[in-house]
């Protein structure tokens, strides 16, 4: 079984992403930013399934970091075989027209330039010519990318238009590698990220436009990633699932 990082992963889809992939028996680097107790608690409890975890703290997004991230995976855990990118941010609702460079750009470091660095990272340690034995890597962006949240983040939903370019480019670029890149987009998935964006009831809200008629779970969006990451997706790469109820 596998080594995987998950970025983000104290809470939400990265925390159930963890639970999922550590009853499949690999290994877990929880990374978290503030949230030392969740991560902790939650290295326990996936660490009662048998498999070996760690809680490590970094900011994403800042290189140095993920870097001292990284090693203290190669140190404590072994050779990585796997990252999920997850980590990200919402920043309350305005539109574009109130939107300042200190908020653009926060966002976009922390969105963006944060996946860039952790697949740099990840392709070192993974590509056969540095060595590696190949491994995947899945990006989270969001149906935001497709929809462009018009009146409440478009900043956010751009971000992950870049993630899937991203996810584009890199899977070309690294798939003789023996390493595959491929993105899920979820759509209005119950976690606390909507309280941060300023409207914790926000799928309530928009639920009625969704043709399945209610929001995900993050147990949902944490399965396919899992199947992404599994050998069981062997031949899929570049590829886009969408985790949205039809949206
Ligand atoms: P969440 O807010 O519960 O999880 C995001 C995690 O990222 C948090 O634990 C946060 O502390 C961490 N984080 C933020 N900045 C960080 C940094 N600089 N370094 C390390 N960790 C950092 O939200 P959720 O919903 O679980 O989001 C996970 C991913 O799913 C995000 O990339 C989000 O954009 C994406 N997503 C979520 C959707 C939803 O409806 N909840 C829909 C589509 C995508």
């Amino acid at each position: 079984m596998g080594n995987i990082l998950i970025t983000g992963s104290s809470r939400g889809i990265g925390a159930a992403t963890a639970r999922v992939l550590a009853a499949k028996g690999h290994n877990l680097c929880i990374n978290y930013n503030q949230s030392q107790p969740a991560a902790d608690q939650l290295v326990k409890q996936v660490q009662q399934l048998g498999i070996k975890a760690i809680a490590v703290q970094a900011d994403v997004s800042q290189e140095q970091q993920v870097m001292a991230l990284f090693n203290a995976m190669d140190e404590q855990l072994g050779p990585l075989t796997g990252l999920v990118n997850n980590a990200g941010i919402l920043l309350p609702q305005m539109p574009v027209e109130q939107m300042d460079a200190a908020r653009i750009n926060r966002l976009l470091t922390t969105n963006v330039t944060s996946y860039f660095l952790c697949c740099k990272e990840a392709i070192k340690r993974m590509a056969i010519k540095h060595g590696g034995r190949g491994g995947a890597i899945v990006n989270v962006s969001s149906a935001a990318a497709r929809l462009g949240a018009a009146g409440e983040y478009v900043d956010y939903a751009a971000s992950k238009g870049a993630i899937d370019t991203l996810t584009r480019g890199l899977s070309v670029e690294v798939a003789s590698q023996g390493i595959r890149v491929n993105c899920v987009r979820p759509g209005f998935i119950d976690t606390k990220m909507h309280t941060d964006g300023g409207e914790p009831d926000r799928i309530e809200r928009v639920k009625s436009a969704i043709p399945m008629g209610r929001g995900g779970t993050p147990e949902e969006v944490a399965n396919a990633i899992a199947w992404l990451l599994s050998d069981e997706a062997s031949y899929v790469t570049g590829s886009f699932t969408e985790i949205a109820g039809g949206r």
